[in-house]
């Protein structure tokens, strides 16, 4: 069997990282081939003759260090320049990104839609939609590996990871796991089917039997008893899940943080790490142990799913990419995604802003 050189490539993404990735092995030939053809030349040009040959003391030459040190530097940031770019256009997925919620365990990867659709290790999009996966892991460190769209990210458990891709062209292509995470590492392999529309429409109309995700997840919801206390249409003796998710939450001790995947699922399995304003902490069990990975997110989902009535699933401006430091003053695009990703790292990390 003859083995392709190159991956295909199936986003614009990925075309991308290959223009790099080529512009980077070419300088690197380049300079490779220029420092030790120098050496070479030099070598014999400049080699002692005879035994009593005394060369003539050199003191240096500052412009010739300048020029040696400027230009290769300035060829350098170019890197740095272009893979800052790839970054960041790449690190923020858009707004009208569909979600794909996937749960990595040893040795599978599970997947969820939004419409309620499962299956396991095949991911199933359609061609020129850009996709959000939120990745999370049961047990230890993975890694969700797309050669075809060159795209790759650790499944770290304990918290999301969150990835995205518009695919350009309609194929069946490899999906690995690229962090070794025990005996069958090398078997927690899969596939991605980048369908047209019409085909993709076609597999989405073929089977939920279990309703859409938010459905799955109020069943949850009401399974652990979650309504008992959280009352959705008047106040309880917990806070009122409506209108929560992408709100920012006022925290006793003064702090406010934004209700997203990962404040929710915090919340779920360790009630007490954040306590909202005006409630008492040790008021909730932890669901630690009772709850799987893929229930937490079928819950946020349905979380998500209860909008504020005047507001009916309106996307909130604090999730929204590119949201203004200073209401009313809008950000240059490309400023206002750094400020975004700097924003999720943060927040990932777990720091207050
Ligand atoms: Cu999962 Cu390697």
């Amino acid at each position: 069997m003859q083995l392709p050189l190159w991956p295909e490539a199936a986003s614009a993404v990925a075309t991308d990282v290959d223009h790099l990735y080529i512009y980077l092995s070419v300088v690197s030939i380049v300079m490779s081939v220029l420092i030790f053809g120098t050496i070479f030349v030099f070598a014999i040009k400049y080699r002692r003759r005879s035994p009593d040959e005394i060369p003539q003391p050199i003191h240096g030459s500052l412009r010739l260090e300048i020029t040696w040190s400027v230009i290769p530097f300035l060829i350098m940031l170019t890197f740095f320049w272009w893979g800052a770019k790839i970054y960041f256009l790449n690190a923020v997925p858009p707004p009208n990104a569909m979600d794909v919620y996937v749960v990595a365990k040893q040795w599978m990867w599970k997947l969820q839609y939004p419409g309620g659709q499962r299956e396991i290790n095949e991911l199933h999009v359609p061609v020129g939609q850009p996709v959000r996966l939120t990745l999370a892991s049961e047990d230890v460190i993975h890694s969700f590996f797309i050669p075809a769209l060159r795209i790759k990210h650790d499944v770290v458990p304990g918290h999301y990871d969150t990835m995205w891709f518009t695919a350009n062209k309609p194929g069946h292509y490899h999906l690995f796991c690229a962090e070794y995470c025990g005996t069958e590492h090398s078997g927690m392999i899969g596939w991605v089917d980048i369908m047209t529309p019409a085909d993709y429409a076609n597999w989405l109309a073929g089977g939920a039997s279990g309703g859409t995700m938010s459905q799955q997840g109020e069943r949850v919801f009401e399974q652990l008893g979650c309504a008992t206390c959280h009352l959705l249409d008047r106040q309880g003796t917990s806070p009122s899940l409506r209108g929560l998710y992408g709100s920012r939450v006022q925290l006793t001790g003064g702090q406010t943080v934004l209700a997203d995947d990962a404040y929710i699922r915090e919340s779920i399995l360790n009630p007490n790490a954040k306590i909202v304003a005006g409630y008492r902490a040790n008021s909730m069990p932890s669901y630690q142990g009772q709850i799987s990975e893929e229930g937490i997110l079928q819950l946020i989902v349905y979380i998500k799913s209860l909008a504020t009535p005047n507001a009916p699933g309106a996307p909130t401006a604090a999730l929204t990419p590119g949201a203004a430091l200073i209401p009313g003053v809008a950000l240059h695009p490309a400023v206002a995604q750094t400020v975004s990703a700097l924003r999720r790292v943060n927040q990932r990390d777990g720091g207050t802003q």
